[in-house]
């Protein structure tokens, strides 16, 4: 059984002491929960606070972005290297850096690499437009999203990845894709590419996480869904209350469900 993950992305939101007050509130409700991993994805400068206010508890840290050299002359940029002993995990390829900061398919693979080269395990976001998904084609631009970002990553690598699908039409929208959707896409879509690329065994044993308007009502059906193994949360990971709440719904279904197998 894959261990769920409710992955916190704060976006550009918060000066490092907001950071640290959400960071404790949530520390204080969901520490104990140690059946979901928490992950908590703060701006850059606060990652140093959270890392220390998260210290010794069952919560982690993530960034929101990474460059993919080691160092170098790349004003403005910050590289894995950096980021060791603050982050374990690092999200990349969100849609905002693909539709804002010329994130492409291709920035995103090096970025992949680059990660998994460091020990730090990275959360690949994919999902298709509004267009795209009228249009019917998220099952080709999703599938596609996916092989670009794996390209020329071993199968022996797939245990540290996670991938997140988050449709953009349902990002900060209110408007969540149903838990249909939402499975059809997780499983169908991002599961059946890695069983193309890696075999049924490790497309199985890959976490991967909708996002896009989840929320502590909508957490529970999307958690029921077979496919889908957690969420990454922008809005509601904003308020402690909510965000914990969801951590402990989460940690609820997938007690009961271990009670069934
Ligand atoms: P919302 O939960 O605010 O829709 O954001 C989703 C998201 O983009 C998380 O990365």
């Amino acid at each position: 059984m894959r261990k769920p993950m409710m992955a916190a992305n704060w976006k550009m939101n918060l000066i490092p002491a907001e950071a640290t007050l959400l960071a404790q509130a949530i520390r204080a409700a969901v520490a104990e929960v140690s059946s979901v991993d928490s992950v908590l994805c703060p701006p850059y400068l606060a990652l140093a606070n959270v890392h220390h206010t998260v210290q010794g508890s069952t919560i982690a840290v993530g960034a929101q972005n990474v460059h993919w050299a080691e160092s170098g002359a790349y004003t403005g940029e910050i590289s894995v290297p950096m980021l060791k002993g603050l982050a374990e995990y690092v999200i990349i390829g969100h849609s905002e850096r693909r539709q804002y900061f010329a994130e492409t398919d291709e920035t995103v693979n090096k970025k992949l690499h680059a990660v998994l080269n460091h020990g730090l395990f990275p959360i690949v976001c994919v999902g298709e437009t509004l267009a795209q998904n009228d249009a019917g084609d998220t099952h080709a631009v999703v599938s596609a999203q996916v092989k670009a970002a794996l390209a020329g990553v071993e199968g022996s690598r797939l245990a540290q990845v996670v991938i997140a699908y988050e449709p953009i039409w349902a990002i900060g929208t209110g408007r969540a894709a149903t838990a249909a959707q939402a499975q059809a896409t997780c499983g169908k879509t991002v599961r059946g590419t890695l069983a193309e690329l890696y075999g049924d065994e490790i497309a199985q044993s890959v976490r991967v996480l909708y996002g896009g308007s989840t929320n502590a009502k909508n957490i529970g059906e999307i958690m029921q869904q077979p496919d889908i193994d957690g969420a990454l949360i922008g809005g509601a990971s904003l308020k402690a209350d909510e965000y914990s709440s969801m951590v402990q719904t989460t940690a609820a279904l997938y007690k009961a469900n271990a009670s069934t197998r």
